[in-house]
C-alpha cells in the first residue's frame, strides 16, 4: 500500500479514536497471551473496542480480545492493547502496525512490547519469562516497505539498539528485587501460522535465537522509527518443536501463559510504575 493511504488511515483511525477519548497515553503495552487479565491491575478511564474503529484490524485468533484500555497504573497513563492482529491472520503487514501508530500518534514515548513464545535458549523451561535484548526481523515484510514517512523518521533508520538499554536495565533490576526470574536473550518474529518444524528451529538456534514468536518485532520496527522508546518480554510457553516432547498446541500455549501470568502481570506493573 502506498504511505499517503496509509497515512490517510491513521489519520482517519486516529481522528475516530480522538472522537472516542481525548486521553493522553504516555506509555503503551501490548498484551500478549496470558496478559490477558492486565487490565485488572488498571485504572480504566477509557476502553474502546477496535470493531468501534472504522477500518480497524480486528483480531480472529480464539483468546485474542480486541479492545483498547486507557488508563492509570500507578499514576501513569497508560494505554494497553488487549489483542494484536497478526500478519498470518492475512491482514497487510500496514495494518498489523496500525494499532501502534495509533498508539504513537496519541502521544505514547514508550512502547512496551509482550508475547508468548517457544523457547530454544540453553535451558529455558516453559512459563520462564524472558527480557527481549535484540530481534531478527528478516523472515517477515518490514513494515517500513513504501514510501518513508519523514514525519516519522529516517528511510534507512538505525536499528542497533532497537531495545532500550536503560529500561532493560531497569526490568533487570525489577525482576531481581521483585525474585521474578528472567531470562534474556534474541526474539525472532516468523510468520505462522504453522509452529515451525525441528529442522528451522535447529536454524535459529544456529543464528542466536532464543525465543521464536508470531508478533513484536515488526511493531518494535515501527517505534523505533519514530524514536519512540521500546521494550520487550516473551513469555515463553513452551519448548520449541524438536526441543519439547510434545507436539506444540494452541491450547499447551495459552495453559502456560495463564499459569506464568501472575509474576507476569507483577514484573510489567513494577516497571510501567517507575516509567
Ligand atoms: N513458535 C512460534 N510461535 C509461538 C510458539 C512457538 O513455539 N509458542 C508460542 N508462540
Amino acid at each position: 500500500m502506498a504511505e499517503n493511504i496509509v497515512l490517510e488511515k491513521l489519520d482517519r483511525v486516529f481522528e475516530a479514536a480522538r472522537a472516542k477519548t481525548d486521553f493522553e497515553p504516555r506509555v503503551g503495552l501490548v498484551l500478549g497471551s496470558g496478559l490477558g487479565d492486565f487490565a485488572k491491575e488498571i485504572n480504566v478511564e477509557y476502553e474502546l473496542p477496535y470493531s468501534e474503529i472504522d477500518g480497524f484490524p480486528v483480531s480472529t485468533v480464539p483468546g485474542h480480545d480486541g479492545k483498547f484500555i486507557f488508563g492509570y497504573l500507578g499514576g501513569v497513563p497508560v494505554v494497553c492493547m488487549k489483542g494484536r492482529v497478526h500478519y498470518y491472520e492475512g491482514y497487510d503487514i500496514s495494518d498489523v502496525v496500525l494499532p501502534i501508530k495509533l498508539m504513537i500518534r496519541m502521544g505514547i514515548k514508550t512502547l512496551f512490547l509482550t508475547n508468548a513464545a517457544g523457547g530454544l535458549g540453553e535451558g529455558f523451561s516453559a512459563g520462564d519469562l524472558m527480557l527481549i535484548t535484540d530481534h531478527i526481523s528478516v523472515f517477515v515484510p518490514n513494515p517500513l516497505i513504501g514510501p518513508n514517512d519523514d514525519s516519522a523518521g529516517p528511510r534507512f533508520p538505525d536499528m542497533s539498539e532497537v531495545y532500550d538499554k536503560g529500561i532493560r536495565d531497569k526490568i533487570l533490576k525489577i525482576s531481581y528485587e521483585n525474585d521474578i526470574p528472567l531470562e534474556s536473550g534474541v526474539y525472532c518474529q516468523l510468520t505462522g501460522p504453522s509452529y515451525e518444524t525441528p529442522a528451522e528451529i535447529r536454524m535459529l538456534k544456529a543464528m542466536g535465537v532464543s525465543a521464536v514468536g508470531m508478533s513484536t518485532v515488526v511493531e518494535a520496527i515501527v517505534a523505533k522509527h519514530y524514536a519512540v522508546k521500546v521494550c520487550g518480554i516473551s513469555c515463553i510457553c513452551n519448548l520449541a518443536a524438536g526441543i519439547s516432547k510434545n507436539p506444540l498446541s494452541h491450547e499447551e500455549v495459552q495453559a502456560a501463559a495463564d499459569e506464568a501470568a501472575p509474576k507476569f502481570t507483577r514484573l510489567v506493573s513494577e516497571v510501567i510504575k517507575t516509567m
